[in-house]
């Protein structure tokens, strides 16, 4: 029948439609509900994609306008034409989200455009405009995300108040920057603005930034940002943000003194995490029970409270992150094809594409105290490294966290330079079980930063060679 599926997925960003071509290479007849009008979901369209084309396209900027004279590489004129800038990744993004339709017909699966609303546990109603049509399907995932939360009594008019997806098509630079929140979204369009020539003031609840992170590292990655010229006020909690004749007023107080400030700014970027997205879902009619969060709660299957319902990515508890709910989705599949669908849960990367980037998996120093394990630190920094010497990027060290008794690595943590691929070759050696001595004994070509990681492996022995 043309309207029954084994697997209507609703939401088509990494998540969803990973999980539906997986589920389509497995055999099964699949399907994906999406109301976007473009598949990718907010990784592809408002989220990873578009902000590492502009921070890609703002660090040349930056490198030619401050660096590249000092290298010998001598250009008199450089301008910034931001309505290319933005078109560039707005192409970047149209190619890649046209990639995944391309996929869907590669792979058979059936691409229904709209609005999917469960009716019942086994029908899906999906309305495009003033159509509507019902689909049954035997398993259902859902895969709709989420999406930004503001503070109270702050709205978003993604004009001069914008969320990330404002942040990454303001149309001029703006002369001053103020960013609420110093997590992934904050710090990464913080450096694209800032490269650009914006003044950028990051204002944080907490007196440290990029909640967890190893400590070691976030506080070298702060003061990294400082010299680059970004503005940083921790404990600050942001009370107010108004819209004044075109420009915006943000009102904050100190924790600990209690004093209340203000600065006035052109624009404001609300960056205080996401939340997941369910809304019209009609979740609590099926039976569908959420955490005190509003993330749908999953068993270690990722089964809902209704069996045959299955939720995986931002929707459910864990880090929102593109890559987690991906091989959430690709287990998912599985495990509906009756194989063994898996997470590991223990190994999943994290990056922050500033630059130099910040990467991290495993445990974090303070999560290894806490849990009372106890640990050897091999570190190594990038200044010892010859690769990053002679590319002037000495920032940053290379941290491995192992088992005081077995060796076993626990978590990795990296700041410098191209981290953000170094740190695969460290997750697949968790998940292989690895030893520090493994990694160490493992040859690293020469010269590449990839050597860091093996020095900071066989300094964790306190053997390290070039430093
Ligand atoms: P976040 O959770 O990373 O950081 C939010 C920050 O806002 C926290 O440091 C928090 O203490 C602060 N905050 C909260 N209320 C505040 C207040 N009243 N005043 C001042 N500060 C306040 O959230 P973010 O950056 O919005 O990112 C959302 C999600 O998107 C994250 O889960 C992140 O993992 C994901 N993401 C991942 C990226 C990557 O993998 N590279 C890039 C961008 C986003």
């Amino acid at each position: 029948m043309e309207n029954e599926f084994d697997i209507i997925v609703i939401g088509g960003g990494p998540g969803g439609y990973v999980c539906a071509i997986r589920a389509a290479q497995l055999g099964l007849k699949a399907a994906c509900v999406e109301s976007r009008g473009t598949l990718g979901g907010t990784c592809l369209n408002v989220g990873c994609i578009p902000s590492k084309s502009l921070l890609n396209l703002s660090e040349n900027y930056h490198k030619a306008k401050k660096n590249f004279n000092q290298q010998g590489i001598e250009i008199s004129d450089i301008k910034l034409n931001i309505k290319k800038m933005m078109s560039n990744k707005d192409k970047s993004v149209q190619v890649l989200t046209k990639g995944v339709e391309f996929l869907f017909k590669k792979n058979k699966v059936t691409y229904l455009k709209g609005k999917g609303v469960l009716f019942s546990k086994n029908d899906v109603v999906v309305y495009e405009g003033n159509n509507k049509k019902s689909y049954k399907a035997k398993n259902i995932v859902i895969a709709t995300g989420s999406e930004p939360t503001s503070l109270k009594g702050i709205e978003v008019d993604e004009k001069n108040i914008v969320s990330s997806t404002g942040a990454l098509s303001l149309s001029e630079v703006p002369k001053e920057l103020v960013i609420i929140g110093a997590g992934y979204i904050g710090l990464e369009m913080g450096s694209v603005w800032s490269r650009l020539g914006s003044n950028v003031t990051v204002l944080e609840y907490l007196d440290f930034i990029t909640p967890g992170m190893d400590k070691e590292v976030a506080n070298e990655f702060k003061k990294i940002l400082t010299k680059q010229g970004i503005n940083f006020k921790l404990d600050n909690k942001v009370t107010a943000v108004k819209n004044k004749n075109n420009e915006v007023i943000v009102d904050f107080t100190n924790n600990k003194t209690k004093e209340k400030k203000s600065i006035t700014c052109d624009k404001v970027l609300v960056s205080v995490g996401r939340k997941p997205y369910t809304e019209g879902l009609n979740l609590t009619k099926v039976g569908i029970t959420r955490d005190e969060k509003g993330r749908i709660k999953v068993n270690e299957k990722l089964q809902s409270s209704v069996k045959n319902i299955y939720a995986i990515g931002d929707v459910i508890k864990g880090p929102m992150l593109a890559h987690k709910a991906e091989e959430e989705g690709i287990a998912v599949a599985e495990l509906i094809a009756g194989q063994a669908g898996h997470v590991n849960y223990d190994v999943i990367p994290g990056v922050i594409y500033t630059s130099p980037e910040v990467a991290a998996v495993g445990k974090t120093e303070e999560q290894l105290k806490s849990d009372k394990v106890t640990y050897k630190v091999g570190k190594f920094p990038f200044l010892a490294n010859s690769r990053a010497k002679v590319n002037n990027e000495t920032e940053g060290f290379v941290k491995i966290l192992a088992d005081s008794k077995t060796d076993k690595v626990l978590g990795v943590h990296i700041i410098g330079p191209h981290c953000g691929d170094m740190i695969a070759e460290m997750a697949l050696a968790m998940e292989f079980g690895a030893s520090s001595e493994d990694i160490a004994r493992t040859c690293h070509a020469h010269p590449t930063h990839t050597e860091a990681i093996k020095e900071a492996a066989l300094a964790v022995d306190k053997r390290p060679i070039h430093f």
